[in-house]
């Protein structure tokens, strides 16, 4: 993974060199915004999607499928995932491996499955053509579903976003202007060094500001993160069966964000609410909290806490059964 390390130091410096620090007590006032209680999914509101991590590169056998049987059992209204649905990379066997996934996907029945392209699914104009005509959707694209408005950009084949994403979600953005919930998927989470120096200064965070885009989700690391700027709240979805060796490596594990897990969405009033669920055994423990509870890439001191006195014992399952189906927004 040495490529992720030279891209990090070269995002921190880009981000540097245009950056005025902000005082720290600013990101702490706003992650005491944050809900800081678990939501358990008897608590949840009239409506709810769910979002999947990176299934490849390095798929774990068996880890995806278990997670898109316990996402049906959860009814969502639709589901999203954040890219890297196949390894590809090989234009030899791309469209066997889309045809695949599709049988995967058509477990999902009639709820509604989008993607957001990877740069194991997008990595030549052939391969984009592939990813176009298995998934159904151009690499950026955006749909409504209720009370949400929902951008996917590609970033397949960049470590940042390029101006011709941003033309194309300003553009959206100001048709859907009056829409209650916006959110903005992309696969590669080159928003963290920005975050991480306290900055606002990229285009992409600056368009969400302008245009009221309360969430960003992305994936591509295989382990969780969350960061908020300016209300905007940015999350990078870990493994959903993706490879998680290179936490494996660290001595890293679920303190570092290193475990499989899915979000569920919670949409109510034009408000959306984040929980994240990990796998049960034999892939988890199913233990879930929600975003709030979590910050840069590691649980609060409060989950901390909450899990340590579990019965079980040290980070212990906070697992329940599917909740009833509600009513869509
Ligand atoms: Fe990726
Ligand atoms: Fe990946």
């Amino acid at each position: 993974m040495h490529f992720l390390r030279r891209h990090w130091i070269r995002q921190f410096g880009l981000a540097a060199a245009g950056i005025v620090l902000d005082p720290i007590r600013r990101a702490q006032a706003q992650r005491s915004q944050l809900p800081r209680d678990p939501v358990s999914p008897a608590a949840e509101g009239p409506s709810r999607f769910c979002i999947m991590g990176d299934r490849t590169g390095g798929a774990q056998a068996g880890v995806y499928e278990r997670a898109v049987d316990r996402i049906v059992a959860e009814r969502p209204r639709f589901v999203i995932n954040v890219g890297d649905s196949i390894e590809g990379l090989r234009d030899f066997w791309t469209d066997i491996e889309w045809v695949e996934m599709k049988k995967l996907w058509r477990r999902y029945g009639a709820i509604p499955h989008y993607s957001t392209p990877g740069n194991h699914d997008i990595w030549s104009a052939d391969s984009q053509r592939l990813y176009t005509r298995f998934t159904g959707h151009p690499p950026q694209y955006s749909f409504t579903q209720g009370s949400c408005h929902i951008t996917v950009l590609d970033n397949s084949r960049s470590d940042t976003l390029d101006e011709a994403q941003i033309a194309f979600l300003r553009e959206d953005l100001q048709q859907h202007r009056d829409a209650p919930l916006k959110l903005v998927f992309l696969h590669k989470p080159f928003w963290i060094p920005f975050l991480m120096l306290k900055s606002g200064e990229f285009s992409l965070h600056k368009t969400c500001v302008e245009f009221g885009v309360q969430w960003v989700f992305s994936g591509h690391l295989h382990h969780l993160w969350h960061l908020e700027r300016d209300g905007v709240q940015y999350v990078s979805l870990g493994s959903c069966g993706g490879s998680m060796e290179r936490g494996k490596t660290r001595g890293e594990g679920f303190g570092h964000g290193w475990f499989y897990h899915y979000g569920v969405a919670t949409v109510s009033n034009g408000q959306l609410a984040l929980r994240i669920q990990e796998l049960p055994p034999p892939h988890g423990e199913g233990r879930s909290f929600a975003i709030g509870e979590w910050w840069e890439n590691h649980p609060s001191d409060s989950l901390r806490r909450a899990l340590a006195t579990h019965p079980r014992g040290g980070w212990s399952a906070v697992s329940a059964p599917p909740p009833a189906p509600v009513p869509g927004a």
